[in-house]
């Protein structure tokens, strides 16, 4: 995927955003707040941040109906552009991988991440649905549940083309290898209950494959 440099900026600014943390009738909650770009023209702002905001709660609660699990939206604001989201218990699997690589990796912990990795972005791509932005900082394990939740889908979008699937798997790919590298072949873990849980695991894989010669040889001339 080639973006030119200024759609890339474009998007940088679009969502530009804060997050902190709130109460919501009483419950512990996560805020997310888009910013409005003041040199753009107001109503078109709004409405290109509206637009990303409602993508991004629609992606969400989609996920949740195909048995991914993502926070609860509480709340959807248009005015102060803010979605209020459960507040999840649990480290980010970011966190936990680089506990690992410290302190020696629990392997049966491992393995059952990276299954329930495989298993939810078989399960968004096969109904069509792109993350984005996988990578570990985006996924946390539930305390009390040891399950994965998917967060942060401010990059998602629709789409069935094996080529948007397989650079979601590659962007979570290079965030493996740059940052946990000690965690061994975790990758390998989560293809292979990626082919288990998506009809369509050929196609994308192969995709996968290209994208990543494409990646090879970029670095190869940079
Ligand atoms: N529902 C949530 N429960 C607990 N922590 C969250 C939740 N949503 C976000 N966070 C925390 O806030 C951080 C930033 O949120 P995220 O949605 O990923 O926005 P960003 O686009 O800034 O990465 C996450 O990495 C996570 O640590
Ligand atoms: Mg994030």
């Amino acid at each position: 995927m080639d973006l030119p440099i200024s759609f890339i900026l474009f998007l940088v600014f679009l969502l530009h955003q804060r997050v902190f943390e709130s109460t919501f009738v009483g419950r512990r909650s996560i805020v997310k707040e888009r910013f409005s770009k003041k040199y753009r023209h107001p109503s078109l702002d709004s409405k290109l941040t509206l637009k990303r905001l409602n993508a991004e709660a629609r992606c969400m609660t989609k996920a949740r109906r195909l048995g991914v699990s993502t926070p609860v939206l509480y709340a959807v604001d248009p005015v102060l552009h803010t979605l209020t989201f459960e507040y999840v218990e649990g480290p980010s699997v970011k966190y936990i991988f680089l506990d690992f690589g410290t302190h020696g990796a629990v392997e049966e912990r491992l393995d059952d991440i990276a299954v329930q990795i495989g298993d939810a972005i078989g399960k968004l791509h096969d109904s069509g649905f792109i993350h984005g932005d996988l990578t570990t900082s985006n996924m946390l394990i539930q305390s009390n549940t040891n399950s994965l939740v998917l967060i942060d889908f401010g990059l998602s979008f629709t789409s069935s083309l094996p080529e948007d699937k397989a650079v979601d798997l590659y962007v979570l790919e290079r965030a493996l290898l740059s940052m946990h590298s000690s965690c061994g072949n975790v990758m390998d873990r989560i293809l292979a209950a990626y082919r288990k849980s998506s009809k369509q695991w050929s196609s994308t894989l192969n995709k996968l494959a290209q994208v990543r010669q494409r990646g090879r040889k970029r670095t190869m001339v940079g």
